[in-house]
């Protein structure tokens, strides 16, 4: 059966329920609160790699960049997988079931999630590592707003402006992107983590490429290397079913209302948001974000 995105194995024709757990939010059937209770207490094994990512920060685009760097830049190496989604492939831990063989799998175990700190394995601080992309909130916004029109697991926006209102509340999978980033990069010394926006990613795939292939200990070429950033291109990824999402069944995707590769672009925020509503955010973000010791590279863009 094709695994699923972020979030299901649960089909519901009817608007999916939101449920509040221990500080997070789970989508109900799509995710166990008694499986994702364990997470904390999994043991890690330093050749572990977790991508920590808010949703619509470009999971899918880190899942085709390790992959290619797993086959050092081999294409048909992970096109031979092409039955698989990326999903299948780097699965989300959170999803039913998926941490039940995470203990199992072997090594090396890449795994992506979009979960908060304090429910992910406190075995983090000592082995394994993460790498965590954040992406603009506003481009955030406006992609998630598109995927919940797509995606049926997650409940239809009934316009943008309701779904403005969602997000800043944090009343959404993923919960506050406030709080997201700035929990995971408060613990960015307590782990090895290399933190990586989405940004730096357009504006020079290259050498986020490199870093990452550096902190992950891969010995590459630079002909693999340069395979690695041409196959993770929007451009390519978007014509490659696997690398989109494309042979996820229209029941839990539905297709017709979008394409998961809708954009990849920075900046799309400015075709969506009102200028009050641009106010209302940025207000927003310098209320939550003013103790956070971190400059983002989209303010200079
Ligand atoms: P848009 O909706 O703005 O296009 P996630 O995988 O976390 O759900 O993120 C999906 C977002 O990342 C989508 O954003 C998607 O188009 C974008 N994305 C995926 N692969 C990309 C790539 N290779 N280059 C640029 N953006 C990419």
């Amino acid at each position: 059966r094709t695994a699923v995105i972020m979030e299901s194995n649960h089909v519901n024709a009817h608007e999916p329920e939101l449920v509040p757990h221990k500080g997070i939010k789970l989508i109900e059937g799509t995710h166990d609160p008694d499986d994702v209770d364990q997470i904390c207490n999994l043991e890690i094994r330093d050749s572990d790699v977790f991508v920590i990512t808010y949703p619509k920060s470009g999971t899918i685009w880190m899942q085709q960049i390790l992959l290619l760097l797993e086959s050092k830049g081999d294409v048909t190496a992970v096109s031979k997988l092409s039955k698989y989604s990326n999903a299948d492939l780097i699965p989300w831990i959170e999803l039913k079931g998926n941490r039940q063989a995470f203990i199992t799998a072997p090594s090396p175990r890449l795994r992506v999630t979009h979960l908060q700190h304090h429910v992910m394995p406190s075995a983090l601080s000592q082995r394994g590592k993460v790498i965590y992309v954040a992406r603009n909130p506003k481009d955030v916004l406006v992609s998630y707003y598109h995927f919940h029109k797509v995606a049926n697991m997650l409940e239809t926006p009934r316009d943008f402006s309701d779904f403005f209102d969602k997000f800043l509340r944090g009343d959404v999978f993923g919960c506050s992107w406030f709080d997201h980033v700035k929990t995971w990069h408060s613990h960015k010394e307590d782990m090895n983590m290399l933190f990586i926006t989405y940004e730096e990613m357009i504006q020079d795939l290259q050498s986020v490429v490199r870093r990452i292939s550096l902190f992950l200990g891969k010995e590459m070429t630079d002909e693999q290397l340069a395979n690695v950033v041409k196959h993770s291109t929007f451009n390519i990824m978007k014509k490659i079913p696997h690398a989109n999402y494309e042979q996820v069944p229209g029941d839990l995707l539905n297709h017709h209302q979008g394409r998961f590769m809708r954009k990849g672009t920075i900046g799309d925020w400015k075709n969506h948001f009102t200028v009050a509503q641009n106010e209302r955010f940025d207000e927003t973000f310098n209320k939550e974000m003013k103790d956070v010791p971190l400059s983002f590279i989209w303010d200079i863009l």
